[in-house]
């Protein structure tokens, strides 16, 4: 049984290699991607996710253009890790055919439409800033009766922030978006900094993935030496925490992760630690369960499921 999907990202390097997987796999009807402003600008995220599927020889999937901020704070972006384009590559830029363009229907529009249409369970699968999926639930709460579950990559259980010493980028940049959807009572999945730490990108990894030879698997190392240079500065290490694609990974074999439902909540307005996601990991409060977090992650399965899906690519 495919799962149809909504894949909502800010393109961002490790955005586009979960574009490219889910696209990669037979397993999932790719319904739309929903773009948001939140590594760059949403005009770029938007044009990124085109370059993706151009690259990948998809132009037949829809991409949207979502919210261009958060609901209360100002856009914070991340040109220092993902570059000025947000997907900046040492080699030349892709090209995107004047006539493959975003759909004119807003993604929050398309994501309520396709929500109520849809006969089956869509899963959300947002990779950036909450805001899209918040505002739609806002817009129309009678759409989760039609969501099987929302497994989206933010937060940090047990471990440190990345953008700030308590918070993860995605929850950092709309925290307020983030508690109206773990507040949703829709089946929560949070793929956090605890577990996209341990599935790492190396060179070591972009040969593994090149021994694919194909162009996708190509353009994986041409994103990754870019995406690298950051976090190499700021872990002082060449291991890259691959985030994004732990969510298709999930949704493709669950069974390469594990962890705990436990309830979620997130500081919105605090100075020192807007954008924390405070775990309840040994259920000290009395606070509903309301999000299941992943802390345990298979690097070698994950790495294994990344390049056989490669394989199928262009
Ligand atoms: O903190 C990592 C997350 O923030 C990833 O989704 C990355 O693409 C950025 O959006
Ligand atoms: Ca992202």
């Amino acid at each position: 049984m495919t799962k149809k999907i909504i894949l909502d990202c800010d393109p961002g390097h490790d955005d586009a290699v979960a574009i490219m997987l889910a696209a990669a796999s037979k397993e999932i009807e790719l319904l739309g991607i929903t773009c948001v402003g939140g590594n760059v600008g949403l005009d770029n995220t938007v044009n990124n996710a085109l370059k993706v599927c151009t690259l990948i020889e998809r132009t037949d999937l829809k991409v949207f253009s979502g919210a261009k901020k958060p609901i209360h704070y100002d856009l914070f972006t991340a040109e220092y890790v993902h570059g000025k384009t947000g997907l900046d590559i040492k080699g030349d830029p892709i090209e995107v055919s004047s006539s493959y363009k975003a759909q004119e229907q807003d993604a929050i529009d398309f994501i309520i439409e396709t929500c109520k249409s849809s006969n089956d369970q869509i899963y959300l699968c947002p990779t950036g800033p909450l805001t899209n999926i918040a505002l739609s639930l806002q817009k129309d709460p009678s759409i989760k009766k039609n969501i099987k579950e929302i497994i989206f990559m933010g937060g940090a259980a047990m471990c440190l922030g990345n953008t700030t010493p308590s918070a993860e980028f995605n929850i950092f940049v709309d925290p307020h978006a983030a508690n109206i959807v773990l507040d949703s009572g829709i089946a929560m999945t949070m793929m956090g900094l605890d577990v996209t730490h341990q599935v790492n990108v190396n060179r070591q990894i972009m040969n593994y993935m090149e021994e694919n030879n194909n162009k996708s698997s190509k353009f994986f190392s041409e994103l990754m030496e870019f995406y690298t240079i950051f976090h190499k500065e700021l872990y002082e290490t060449e291991d890259t925490p691959l985030h994004d694609p732990c969510v298709i990974a999930y949704l493709l074999d669950p069974s390469i992760f594990s962890g705990k439902l436990v309830n979620v909540i997130v500081e919105e307005d605090s100075e020192l630690t807007r954008g924390e996601t405070v775990v309840d990991w040994l259920g000290v409060t009395n606070r509903k369960p309301n999000c299941f977090v992943m802390d345990k992650a298979d690097d070698k399965k994950f790495f294994q499921l990344l390049k056989n899906k490669f394989a199928t690519l262009p």
